[in-house]
Parts: structure tokens; sequence; C-alpha cells
């Protein structure tokens, strides 16, 4: 009896029917976790030091070390729910009220935002923000705020296209950037909330059209493609924020590793599972992903090793395969967690993690905006903060949880 208890475990494990985090001989390793204390009780300090130069109506957006400018936004940029939302991981890691009520002022500046139907980046700033909010201490308005932005979000799908619409354009094009699986997740709460499952088939679909048009071979992906409007056909593919229009942008793979990662998670369709895999096996098997596992900001930047990395990517990659590490295979499984250690290792010193008091406030030094535009370019950047953390949360609870 024993034995087959044994063998029926055994084949489960192998064919990755059972969580990483349920296999027996799994550790977190208690340097890492002592290091990811530290770097939460930092954070933590660092944000308050954040907070104080905020003006009253504005989101942290950036800070240039050189000329000591903050640079803020308002409401309505794609980035404005990382500051709450980071606010609200390290208050559930310290419970410390400051954080709590810096995140909830924040949040009656951006709740306005539910209802803006111009952009796709609503998940980013509705579900990171009240998502987080709705997590650690729900509310009714914040249930009603997502289901509204979930909303919003969905006026801008066309069953024609299959997508979700990412940047609005006069001309006739229907631009859709990979970026774009990270809005999915709003989707599937909503569904999830209401009962009403047109959220999920819009994400759906979205991501079985941008599977199937968005990635080369290899499983790298472009950044932008460009559909006629009319027909829903494919009419370009190239690239807005990375090097190339045939080159890998690194955030765009991470958004991609992340996005597919929540698909299965949300959809537990193993397709999702195996396009995640295969990101994942593109990042972390390229000749360009350097030893410490943080990116430069184009797998194909003309200038390796000299190219600038991008803490951002690195940060969304670890947060990603934290989550992907506790669906596969054990072996697979110990790669991703492992090459998540590798990276919050090397956030967690100079030159990425800023010095006490340093850095305006923000966390992470060294991401990259956007390069082409000669925007954002080796600067903190609030996402890059946000998944950092989050990494860190999701490292944490693997001890605890
Ligand atoms: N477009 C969002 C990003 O820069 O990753």
């Amino acid at each position: 009896m024993l034995k087959k208890i044994i063998a029926i475990g055994l084949t489960a494990i192998l064919s990755g029917h059972i969580s990483f985090a349920q296999q027996s001989g799994f550790k977190v390793n208690k340097k890492v976790l002592s290091l990811v204390r530290s770097d939460l009780k930092r954070a933590a300090d660092q944000y308050k030091i954040l907070m104080k130069q905020l003006p009253p109506d504005k989101f942290p957006k950036s800070y240039n070390a050189k000329t000591g400018k903050f640079e803020t936004s308002g409401s309505g940029w794609w980035c404005s729910g990382f500051y709450p939302g980071t606010l609200i991981y390290l208050y559930e890691n310290n419970k410390d009220q400051v954080l709590l009520s810096e995140a909830n002022r924040m949040l009656a500046l951006l709740a306005k935002e539910q209802y803006n139907k111009t952009t796709h980046d609503l998940g980013f700033m509705m579900y990171c923000s009240f998502g987080n909010a709705e997590k650690a201490e729900p509310k009714p308005e914040y249930k009603q705020i997502l289901i509204n932005s979930a909303k919003s979000l969905s006026s801008r799908f066309d069953p024609k296209v299959g997508c979700i619409k990412s940047w609005d354009s006069k001309r006739p094009e229907y631009l859709v950037i990979i970026d774009n699986m990270m809005n999915l997740e709003l989707l599937f709460y909503a569904t999830k909330v209401t009962g009403d499952s047109s959220y999920y088939k819009i994400a759906v679909t979205h991501a079985n059209t941008t599977m199937k048009n968005h990635f080369r071979p290899d499983y790298s992906s472009y950044h932008v493609v460009n559909y006629n409007p009319g027909t829903g056909a494919v009419q370009q593919k190239r690239t807005a924020q990375g090097y190339s229009n045939e080159s890998a942008w690194a955030r765009g793979q991470a958004w991609g590793l992340y996005g597919y990662t929540v698909m299965y998670r949300e959809t537990k369709d193993r397709k999702y599972l195996e396009q995640a895999n295969h990101i994942a096996k593109f990042i972390l098997t390229n000749p360009n992903l350097p030893a410490d596992k943080i990116p430069y900001w184009d797998y194909n930047a003309p200038n390796i090793p000299n190219a600038l990395r991008d803490a951002s990517a690195a940060a969304v990659m670890a947060s990603a395969l934290l989550e992907l590490c506790r669906y596969v295979s054990h072996q697979e499984g110990h790669n991703y967690f492992s090459a998540a250690e590798t990276i919050i290792r090397n956030l967690s010193v100079a030159p990425y993690l800023a010095a006490k008091g340093t850095n305006g406030g923000f966390i992470l030094e060294h991401s990259v905006g956007h390069i082409p535009e000669n925007t954002e370019v080796d600067v903190p950047l609030t996402y890059a903060d946000y998944y950092f953390i989050e990494a860190l949360s999701r490292y944490k609870n693997f001890n605890t949880k």
C-alpha cells in the first residue's frame, strides 16, 4: 500500500500536477530570507522619505539623481497604481499605519480613473492598487471601483480583432502591445465577483490572439502588433520601446512571462502554462542574459555587454518566476525559484538597491523606461519598486504559507 502511495505521489510530481510548494524538500534559503526581511524594512523607510516629497495631488514617477528633480504625474498616467499598491504590500508586511494612510490618500486621488476608457492600462492602474487594497482590507467600494474599471477596460475590446486595444491611433490601425497581458487579471477578478463571464471571455480571447500573433518561433515577443481595424488581420509587427522590430525588448518578455503565468492560474488551461514555460526558457537560457540575471534593456541591444540593464524587467521576472515555480515539475520549479533568488540577491545590493535616504526615496535604481524616445533612461521607476516588493513578499510567503 505504502509503495502504491509513493508511486502515485511520484507520478503526480513528475507530471507536474502537484504544486512545487507542496513538494517535499522545498526550502527557502535562510540568508535570502533575512535579506528579504531587511529589504522590506528598508523599502518602508525609503517610501516614508518619498512620500514627504510628493505634492498633494500628484503620483510619483521617477527621480533624476543628477538634477535632484523628483518627477510626478497625475492619476491618468499608466503607473499611477504602483505607488499605492507598493504601500499596501509594505503595510501588509509591517502593519505600519503611516503606509496605509498614505495608500488610502492616493487611492482617493486615483478612484476617478475607474471611468477612464482612453487607456488599456487600467489593470496596472486599478488592480495593482485597489486590487491590493481589497485583498488587504476589503471594502464594498473597492469592489465596485474594480468592477467599474473592468467595464471601462472591456469597452476597448473588439471581437473582430480579438483584443483589447492598447494605443488609440488616428491612422487605420489597431495597436496591441505585449504589456497588455498584464491588464487581464482585473477582468478575471470582475467575473469572480459579478458572475458575469463576459470579462473572463475577453481576457481569454485577448490572451489567445496575443499568443497567436505576438510570439516568434523562439517564444520571444514583438512589442507591438498592428491589426487592420476593419478585418482584424495582422498588418505589421514592430517595436516601440525595444531596440528594433525584430529584437526582444526585456520588459516585454517579462510582461509576457507574468501575463501567461496569471492566465494559467486563472483558467488552469495548460496551454498557458506551456506558453509561460517557453517564455521562461527563452529568457533564462538566453546567451545575453547576464549571470546576475538582471537583463540588459533589450536582449539584442547592440552594445552588450555595455548596454544598460533594466532592473524593472528583472523585478517583474522574479515575481513571475516565484509564481510559475509552483505550477511545474520539481526540476523546472527549482530552476525558476533559484533564478528568482538570484535576481532578488542582486537587486538587494548596490548598484540596484538604493542607499538609505538616497534616490528620492525610490527603492531601486537603474531601470529603463523608453530608450528610443530617450525618456526615463537609467532611473528609478515605480513599477520596478512595485514588482520588486511583490517578489519579496512572495518569497517571504513561501516560508509562512
Ligand atoms: N508600456 C509599459 C512599459 O513601459 O513597460
